[in-house]
């Protein structure tokens, strides 16, 4: 016995494109379009009119040629969160300019041993960020690869949840911050899953299933829980842990991606994945409370087995899957640094261009390299949030693992690219500089903040 309908809104899956015999190629068109959320018509910015953009399927080795087109009115260019690739030339170049009307051919190659998992692209035109990620430009990029043989993950079925806010305005055009919420980090009140406002996705009773969260947003930080279902965290930013870890709730910054394993062992029914209130720091100047949001329903599907006697209550039902994998992918430990630097998040006043968000001092500038370091060596990195409310800090190309957290050592280690400080705190992080020589940029991944300086420019010399 199937349930054929969905509780409320039936989910649609996001358009995909997968690579064959080691090639991606795919006509990527920057644009604005309209979409339905709730009853309004919104007048977004996307990739090929999909929100969110098309799925990126690739594998390690793949070559990926994108052909770009911006048909926006304003620059854009394309940053590709997560992967490890050149930060140079046509590829993962932030400080491209491409200007309305203009086509670019990105490509690249993936390493043979890049790790699976999912990352994500958006615009990096610094000034233009914030705007053009909070009116939908967003795409996931999907890595298939070593952690997807794992025989557990590779039996539990996948759903992928880009979670995005929008604000719009009463005729459905993306609303403008004010200067105050442009220095906190535009939010908008419609809690989008895949582009939809509460989509109902299934789960099959006795089985594991698989999550893969990503937030695309610009500024929200979202805690969530899925109602009476414990969470098992297999993967950070893109990267495997080395077994999964329980946990109550999952907070991701912008930026962030994680995976999580679910079982589904509960009753049949419908159960909702949350949005629970989260202060960044900012809670005592908006004026409406924050609250509990449903951002997506899960509905069981099929059979039930009863987790206390262990009958299925359809004899017909295939063999369970439902354990969880003892043990994931091994997480290297980092030899020693060779230096140790300190980053300071901070607000400044400039008094002739106002407030600024800056790093150890300075307000971004493209021209100035803030941050030398050799190829191949190892680096501490002590990242200081001085600041009243949360930074997620994000370094491109590489990514790191965190040592210790306002001095207590990490419980687990784990890759990340995106580590989100909280007010006042202190972090430690470890990161090697592999392969690839060139200039890119570390920020705030509040991209508000970005935009308004919160960033840095290294250069990995050869
Ligand atoms: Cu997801 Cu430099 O950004
Ligand atoms: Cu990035
Ligand atoms: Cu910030």
């Amino acid at each position: 016995m199937a349930l054929s309908r969905c509780a409320r809104q039936c989910a649609t899956a996001p358009q995909r494109v997968i690579s064959q015999d080691g090639l991606l190629e795919v006509d990527l068109t920057a644009m604005p379009s309209v979409h339905r959320l709730g009853h309004r018509r919104a007048q977004l910015m996307t990739y090929n009119a999909q929100l969110p953009g098309p799925v990126l399927e690739l594998q390690p080795g793949d070559t990926v040629r994108i052909h770009f087109t911006n048909r926006l009115a304003q620059p854009t260019n394309l940053h590709f969160h997560g992967l490890h690739i050149p930060p140079t030339g046509t590829g993962d170049n932030p400080f491209l300019e491409i200007p309305p009307g203009e086509a670019w051919t990105y490509e690249f190659q993936l390493p043979a041993n890049h790790p699976a998992g999912l990352g994500w692209y958006h615009p990096h035109y610094h000034g233009r960020v914030a705007e053009q990620v909070f009116a939908g430009l967003a795409g996931p990029l999907i890595l298939r690869g070593d952690f997807d043989a794992i025989p557990e993950i590779q039996a539990a079925p996948e759903q992928l949840l880009v979670l995005k806010d929008f604000g719009l305005t009463r005729n459905g055009q993306v609303a403008d911050p004010s200067p105050l919420f442009r220095r906190w980090g535009r939010e908008g009140d419609l809690l989008t899953v895949n582009g939809q406002l509460r989509p109902d996705y299934r789960l099959t009773a006795g089985q594991l299933h698989r999550l893969r969260l990503l937030n695309a947003s610009t500024s929200k930080i979202f805690r969530l829980t899925l109602s009476e279902h414990s969470l098992y965290l297999a993967a950070t930013d893109g990267r495997s842990l080395a077994a999964p870890v329980a946990v109550s709730e999952v907070v991701l910054a912008p930026g962030e991606r994680a995976e999580v394993l679910v079982l589904g062992d509960r009753a049949p029914g419908s159960y909702a994945l949350l949005s629970q209130p989260y202060d960044r720091g900012i809670a005592k100047m908006l004026s409406e409370p924050l609250e509990t949001a449903v951002l997506a329903t899960f509905t069981y599907a099929d059979t039930y087995t009863d987790t206390y006697t262990g009958a299925d209550t359809d004899a017909a039902q295939p063999a369970r899957s439902s354990a969880l994998p003892k043990r994931l992918l091994p997480v290297e430990s980092l030899p020693d640094p060779v230096a140790t630097r300190e980053f300071i998040l901070d607000h400044g006043i400039d008094h002739s261009s106002g407030a600024q968000f800056i790093i150890n001092g300075k307000a971004y500038d493209h021209s100035r390299v803030d941050t030398q370091v050799k190829l191949g060596t190892v680096e501490d990195w002590v990242i200081v949030n001085r600041a009243s409310m949360d930074h997620p800090f994000h370094l491109h190309t590489n990514h790191f693992q965190v040592l210790a957290r306002n001095g207590e050592p990490a419980a687990v280690r784990a890759w990340k690219d995106t580590l989100n400080l909280r007010a006042y705190e202190t972090a430690k992080l470890r990161v090697r500089f592999a392969d690839y020589p060139g200039e890119t940029v570390y920020h705030c991944h509040i991209l508000d903040h970005e935009d308004q300086g919160m960033m840095g420019v290294i250069e990995m010399q050869a």
